[in-house]
């Protein structure tokens, strides 16, 4: 079948009040929108401003109003814990309900925030849509974060209430949250009014008492809420992800949007309708968890895959395969860094063979930039259209892909496809003009964003205008570098800030330099992301001592490696340091982090021309090459 792509694109952006007037028919509303956009509003316009719904409404409860009660909605298959659970869409509209009402109990109304931070059980989207459904703001926290990271979201969020479990399990360990949550609370300015714990059997945690209840518990005695409607461009959720400073950004996805967006894009980018099966194996407190383990899937009617595991060694490099052929899986979804551990453990694809495939039809693949050369393993072991998509925490779905629900046009490795209808990407040079066909620049979307793409950062629409909005007036700077070619493709290079991508997920080297920066020993460092073969990219860390300073390399590094684990958590993967004499700075004390990046990687450099001192190259790559 020749691909729509071009035809339905190019009708997208000559119109889009009819392409997403059209989406939006897809949604059920309290209030229907009577206008569609209004330029007027916010900082670039806003979606459907006078629409009312409900998200959890169209995320469960319509779902078992027309027949699907019985259909599973979550399949969780937790091979770290041995359990498996089917959530039907009755069930979870049933929990839903109750927990919203021990949340409405303890005083959560619309607007208000409600922190998460949960492993990958079903409590979590069932938490996620309890908020949704009072009205409530929900802001999920990643697991793999310290109690200071912790703390800076519930500092900013300022949540009424907190849920999290008494702990998490990583392959090997056990990971106690509740130290985790009580450091993060004694640190946060702003303190809950209560949380709500969820006890786990490998390591049940002791309640602080006049704060903690059992969230099992609360759920049960919770009285069944109905859904709230709220304004279309009321908050859903609030996700930070990093920014370039150590203060992450509030990332602010309204109702009305991102319902539309996100419908709509399980159809036409991943080729799912309602009752079929999708897994998403990544994490709910990332963007993709967030949009394509919880919300897409279930607006859409779809049963998700809850999975509690690594793609590696829980047990072994064909845990995905099985997951696919057991729920019979429609499509996939993960990030290239999971693929390289499976083709680093089963490179032949023997585990992968053991397992009935037939109903698989693609995999995802975002996060990160997708080397060919794993795209193409996974492409030829599967024989499936194997799709990279290009998409970030602020967009919420993918800015450019490839669209089943258009059919295929021909995939090309390396690049992240064509970009979604509704997103006008461009590749600009640094006057903000755009570029011929070809030529590398900075990715930047023509305002408005389409819908689900964040109107604002949380608090902060002074920073959302000069993170994204200042740099190129009337572009959203993606701080992606990258080419799109004469036939429209994207493909995206690195980041123009200093963002690093570890294992698909992102972290500011700027975060981690605060941190070194704070040991005793340190006078100055930088932090670069060195290529490494299984995560993409790795944080390495260079200091200069203070004088006098003595310390063995080994030792600081132990001390420097503990303290990034402590500040900011064992997902920035942070294990290398190197003691340097100096750092290599232009004349006005700007440290040049991308050549240091070069050395890292081997890669040829030339010597800036704005550098103090050249000879200071030559000392890092002595040290760098030892
Ligand atoms: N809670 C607590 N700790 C966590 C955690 C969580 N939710 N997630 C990760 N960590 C810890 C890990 O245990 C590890 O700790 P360690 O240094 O003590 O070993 C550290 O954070 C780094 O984790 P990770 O990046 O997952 O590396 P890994 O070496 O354990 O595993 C991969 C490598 C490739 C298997 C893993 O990175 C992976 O599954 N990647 C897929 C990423 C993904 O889904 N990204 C989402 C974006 S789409
Ligand atoms: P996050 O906000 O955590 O989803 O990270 C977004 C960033 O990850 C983007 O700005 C890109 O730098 C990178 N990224 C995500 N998906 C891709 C992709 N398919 N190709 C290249 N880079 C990607």
């Amino acid at each position: 079948m020749p691909s729509r792509y071009d035809e339905v694109y190019a009708a997208a952006m000559a119109d889009p009040t009819a392409y997403w007037g059209k989406a939006a028919e897809g949604i059920d509303w309290a209030t229907p929108p009577s206008r569609i956009f209004d330029p007027s509003l916010g900082a670039y316009g806003r979606w459907f401003p006078d629409g009312r719904l409900n998200t959890c409404h169209n995320a469960v409860d319509r779902h078992v109003a027309a027949g699907r009660a019985e259909q599973a909605a979550i399949l969780y298959d937790s091979p770290v814990t041995g359990r498996r659970a089917t959530l039907t869409y009755a069930q979870l509209q049933q929990r839903v309900a109750k927990l919203a009402g021990a949340l409405a109990a303890l005083g959560v109304a619309a607007g208000d925030r409600v922190v998460i931070y949960l492993p990958m059980v079903p409590e979590a989207p069932v938490a996620m849509l309890a908020c949704a459904r009072l009205g409530a703001i929900h802001s999920v926290v990643f697991g793999g974060f310290a109690a200071a990271e912790l703390a800076a979201r519930i500092a900013d969020a300022e949540p009424k209430v907190i849920i999290s479990a008494s702990c998490g399990i990583e392959p090997g360990r056990v990971v106690a949250y509740k130290p985790l949550l009580d450091a993060a609370i004694a640190l946060s300015p702003h303190k809950p009014a209560a949380c709500l714990i969820l006890q786990r059997p490998e390591l049940p945690c002791e309640l602080t008492p006049g704060r903690d209840r059992d969230l099992l518990e609360a759920e049960a005695e919770g009285t069944p809420q109905a859904c709230v409607p709220v304004a279309a461009t009321d908050p859903l959720y609030i996700l930070y992800t990093s920014g370039t400073t150590g203060k992450p950004k509030g990332i602010v996805r309204d109702n009305g949007g991102h319902a539309v967006a996100l419908h709509n894009s399980m159809g036409l980018l991943y080729g799912i309708g309602a009752g079929d099966v999708m897994f998403t194996a990544s994490d709910v407190g990332w963007v993709v968890g967030h949009s394509y383990i919880v919300y897409a899937p279930l607006l859409a009617g779809a049963t998700t895959v809850l999975f509690e595991g690594k793609p590696v060694g829980t047990p072994d490099a064909g845990t995905f395969w099985r997951v696919c052929a057991e729920y019979g899986v429609k499509a996939m979804f993960t990030a290239p860094t999971a693929i390289r551990a499976i083709k680093r453990d089963d490179p032949d694809g023997k585990l992968l063979a053991r397992h009935d495939l037939s109903k698989l039809e693609a995999l995802f693949l975002a996060g990160e930039r997708c080397d060919p050369p794993t795209a193409e393993w996974a492409a030829a072991l599967l024989d499936k259209p194997v799709i990279d998509h290009w998409w970030q925490t602020e967009t919420g779905w993918s800015i450019t892909g490839n669209f089943r629900g258009l059919g295929l046009f021909p995939t090309r490795f390396g690049s992240g496809g064509k970009p979604a209808p509704g997103y006008a990407v461009k590749a600009l040079d640094q006057a903000g003009n755009p570029l011929p066909p070809g030529e590398t620049g900075t990715l930047a979307i023509r305002l408005p964003l389409p819908p689900a793409c964040l109107p604002t950062l949380w608090q902060a629409e002074e920073r959302f205008r000069e993170a994204y909005l200042t740099a190129f007036p009337g572009w959203y700077n993606t701080s992606d570098a990258g080419v799109v070619d004469a036939e429209g493709y994207v493909s995206v290079m690195s980041r123009t800030d200093d963002i690093i991508n570890v294992a698909g997920h992102r972290l500011s080297t700027g975060a981690i330099e605060e941190v070194l920066a704070s040991h005793p020993d340190v006078a100055e460092c930088a932090v670069v992301g060195a290529k490494d073969s299984l995560k993409g990219q790795v944080p390495l860390g260079l200091v200069v001592l203070k004088s006098g300073v003595a310390k063995p390399e080994a030792e600081l590094t132990r001390e420097l490696v503990a303290l990034v684990r402590e500040r900011i958590g064992p997902v920035a993967a942070f294990k290398e340091a190197r003691v340097v004499a100096r750092l290599p700075k232009t004349r006005s004390g700007k440290i040049l982090r991308a050549t240091i990046r070069r050395i890292a990687d081997a890669e040829s450099y030339t010597v800036p021309p704005t550098i103090d001192d050249p000879a200071i190259l030559e000392e890092i790559e002595g040290v760098l090459r030892q």
